[in-house]
């Protein structure tokens, strides 16, 4: 169990805090927390939001987050490994921590291999996954069984519904969740020529697109389309969010050719017309992403190695 002493020398995910962030810590430390190390931690009484302590929550407000992942050799990493682009379970733990408290219904509309539910599975929340494709909607109940099943008593705890997300978010009852937290596919650029992590995928014969489902919004063609179709779905999940809860997106921006698109900007003012009101843009830094030559020596081209993590409230 983590002492008081150590939890104000690291955060949730054991990353040491600046010695600014400790003086802050420690100054907006709630007098009535436990001196003493056995003795249980207090959620203050007006914290309708989660189970976090006041240093806990103060450490988790810092907007820059370092990406982290099991690493691709671990025995855990098979099954995520064969979907093209999943996010880390750590991560997602981290915001489940934050916007949730235990027992409370988190939805992924885009849960591709499940890691939004693995992360419900190890933080005790109820979780409810839509994935269009089959194969991957599978790979995730496998992943459920073989990394996390001794965690969740009953299977209803982690739910997975196969099919389009377009239809699934309108059955969703009125006030049914607490928080939704996904990443959806970004635009058809899993089809770019110039995919440089491609390649290695090819060489691996792993999945380089999600399906050839004209359903899959990795396949919508026109961009205006896509952002116009990705915002209805989490319209429709903001519908079933309970007042005043929190959604979190977590995006990238991306080139094609020699445009450059603000994908995380378009789609905060996309989804404006269905009350989500943007929070904060939290950068997730992709420290681990291998670097390519681009543009290399003609033109500026960059790596992106950051996501966003937009994190928006429903508003009333
Ligand atoms: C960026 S991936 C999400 C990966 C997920 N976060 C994970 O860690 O495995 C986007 C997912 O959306 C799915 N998808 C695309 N269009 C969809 C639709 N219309 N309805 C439901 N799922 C869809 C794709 O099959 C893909 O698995």
């Amino acid at each position: 169990m983590k002492t008081k002493m150590s939890l104000e020398n690291e955060n949730l995910l054991g990353e040491t805090p600046s010695p600014i962030l400790k003086k802050a810590v420690r100054s907006a430390k709630d007098p009535k927390e436990p001196k003493d190390k056995s003795t249980p931690k207090v959620v203050d009484p007006r914290n309708a939001l989660n189970d976090l302590t006041s240093s806990e929550w103060i450490a988790e407000t810092v907007s820059v987050w370092n990406q982290r992942g099991l690493g691709a050799g671990h025995p855990d990493a098979q099954i995520e490994r064969q979907h093209p682009a999943p996010f880390s379970f750590t991560d997602v733990s981290r915001l489940i921590k934050f916007f949730t408290k235990a027992g409370h219904t988190v939805l992924d509309p885009f849960v591709g291999v499940g890691s939004t539910l693995k992360a419900c599975a190890i933080e005790g929340r109820k979780g409810i996954g839509f994935e269009l494709s089959p194969k991957y909607a599978a790979l995730a109940e496998e992943r459920l069984s073989k990394e996390v099943r001794s965690l969740f008593s009953d299977d209803s705890e982690q739910k997975i519904l196969i099919g389009d997300s377009k239809e699934l978010s309108k059955t969703l009852p009125e006030n049914s969740l607490d928080f939704v937290v996904t990443s959806p596919p970004y635009w058809n650029i899993l089809h770019k020529k110039d995919h440089k992590a491609k390649q290695e995928r090819v060489i691996h014969e792993l999945d380089t697109q999600y399906s050839e489902d004209k359903r899959d919004l990795g396949n919508v063609s026109d961009y205006d389309d896509f952002l116009e179709q990705v915002s209805s779905i989490l319209g429709d999940c903001a519908r079933a969010l309970k007042p005043k809860k929190y959604m979190a997106v977590i995006v990238s921006d991306f080139r094609d050719k020699s445009r450059f698109y603000m994908f995380h900007s378009d789609l905060v003012n996309a989804l404006a017309k269905y009350k989500l009101e943007l929070r904060s843009l939290n950068i997730l830094y992709q420290r681990h992403k291998r670097i390519f030559p681009y543009g290399y020596p003609y033109a500026y081209v960059p790596n992106i190695h950051h996501q966003y993590i937009v994190i928006l409230q429903k508003g009333v």
